[in-house]
């Protein structure tokens, strides 16, 4: 996923180019724009066409195209209208790239098209016999379907987001293999049947993982381990929260010296955080995520609809991150329905992490509000204070430090200081952030954005933690 080209197609008009350059941007990708790499060769489009004629043009856009999906630098390329004619790029798009298919209505491509100088956008009856004879070629060879730029870098990432997914895992886990499916028993109950009928033929094993941080352990890894019967080409597939997709995840990276894997995440969390971006992780008594690997999935199918049996204080966990994920994108993102919550939410996550795979820069700036969350739970030894409710609270104390606002934070999570020991939490949060010089570094808002490493004066970081603190 991290290392293969999104190859951008659809009608004329449809915006691919400035699609194609934004979802560049925000995947830290190269961007290729076809037409106007080729105009550099041979001259405006329109010109060539019409003194050389379409053949002849397709002729040097396949060769085009060709180049394009051939560098080694994984980028967004934007491919021209009728590149998809060819049979030769149609190979090459299914070795070589993720395929979008950015498709947008008729109305929209005509008012485009036509304001440029599109040798094929000079009829408006033959665009329309061309727009209808195109869609089941762009439907054919598309791997995904986009309509603006977060789809493009949900697909980039092979993050699925559908509702009603669950009913067809068969066809949208990749490849055609067995898969074993691993859930926790509370989810197996809820949505276990569903996921287990659309499987169908697919389906070679079930498991199940204790409940919660249990399934994170080197004892139900070992049993996992065991009790799988998968050979290279099987994929596991983790429905559930982000303990199983944690856990399973681990345990697709290392069975086998690793194997693809598919999370189906099933709470809010995993939606919107942990089957995204690759990472695994199980706990050991030391403490929370210390033997993992960084794993990313052959596909994450997320289907907000499972959201519906969550119980809520499961739901105010996830808003937790939610919102600390609208914060970083400086949009409300909370406030917008189920759907396209997880949809923005986990494009916002894919694209930091398609930026910064492996954890060296970006990807940072998702501990917001972590630093003071982490120290909190440590003081309360990791129980009492749900990771939510410590993240609510780190928010705040973020939005403090960047002279923010914390009204809204307040509004939607309604952070209630906790009881735990102020010495051990303020311990805990210099035993993470290594003070040096009198100064913590944390990831704060600035105007133009998350910054990161931002250093603080201890005694203004002290301050911001005690005012998390009840008693
Ligand atoms: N890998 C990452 O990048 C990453 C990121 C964030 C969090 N995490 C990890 O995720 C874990 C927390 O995930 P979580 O909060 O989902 O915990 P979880 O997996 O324990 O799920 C919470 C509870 O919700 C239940 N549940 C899940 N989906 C349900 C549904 N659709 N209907 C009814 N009940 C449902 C589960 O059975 C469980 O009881 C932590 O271990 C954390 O470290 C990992
Ligand atoms: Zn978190």
């Amino acid at each position: 996923m991290t290392d293969t080209h999104v190859a951008l197609v659809g009608f004329m008009g449809a915006g691919k180019s400035t699609l194609a350059w934004q979802a560049a941007q925000q995947t830290g990708r190269g961007y290729v724009d076809v037409d106007s790499d080729l105009e550099g060769l041979i001259g405006p489009i329109g010109t060539y066409f019409d003194e050389h004629g379409e053949p002849a043009f397709r002729a040097v856009e396949e060769v085009a195209v060709t180049e394009a999906l051939l560098r080694s630098a994984p980028s967004i390329v934007a491919l021209g209208g009728g590149a998809v004619t060819s049979a030769a790029t149609r190979e090459l798009l299914a070795e070589r790239a993720i395929t979008v298919w950015l498709d947008a209505d008729l109305e929209t491509c005509w008012e485009r098209a036509r304001a440029t100088d599109r040798p094929l956008a000079r009829d408006r009856a033959e665009f329309e016999r061309l727009y209808a004879e195109r869609r089941p070629l762009y439907a054919d060879v598309a791997d995904a379907v986009a309509r603006d730029v977060h789809d493009i870098v949900l697909a980039a990432a092979g993050v699925h987001v559908k509702r009603g997914a669950i009913h067809h895992l068969g066809e949208l886990v990749p490849g055609d293999g067995a898969t074993a499916l691993v859930s926790d028993p509370h989810v197996a109950g809820i949505h276990g049947m569903d996921a287990q009928l659309s499987l169908g033929a697919r389906l070679a094993q079930t498991h199940e993982l204790p409940l919660g941080e249990e399934a994170k352990t080197l004892a139900a890894l070992d049993r996992l381990w065991q009790e799988l019967r998968l050979d290279r080409r099987g994929t596991l597939v983790a429905l559930g929260g982000g303990c199983t997709t944690d856990a399973t995840g681990f345990a697709a990276a290392t069975y086998l010296r690793g194997i693809p894997w598919t999370p189906v995440p099933s709470s809010l969390v995993a939606q919107v955080d942990a089957a995204i971006g690759g990472k695994t992780a199980i706990d050991l008594p030391q403490g929370k995520n210390l033997v993992g690997a960084f794993h990313w999935p052959v596909r994450t199918i997320v289907d907000p609809a499972l959201l519906e049996t969550l119980p809520s204080e499961q739901r105010r966990e996830g808003m937790a991150e939610v919102v600390k994920t609208g914060l970083l994108a400086n949009e409300p993102l909370w406030e917008l329905p189920d759907d396209e919550l997880v949809r923005r939410c986990a494009a916002f996550k894919a694209a930091v992490c398609l930026r910064d795979p492996h954890d060296r820069g970006d990807r940072a700036m998702l501990n917001l509000g972590h630093t003071f969350a982490h120290a909190l739970e440590a003081a309360a030894g990791y129980d009492g204070v749900s990771h939510g409710q410590a993240v609510a609270l780190g928010l705040t104390a973020a939005l403090r430090l960047s002279g923010r606002d914390i009204g809204q934070v307040e509004e939607i999570l309604a952070p209630k200081p906790v009881r735990v020991d102020r010495d051990k939490a303020w311990a805990a949060m210099q035993r993470d952030k290594k003070a040096v010089g009198g100064e913590l570094r944390l990831v704060l808002l600035g105007d133009a954005g998350p910054r990161l490493d931002v250093a603080v004066p201890a005694e203004d970081v002290r301050r911001a933690l005690d005012a998390l603190i009840a008693g």
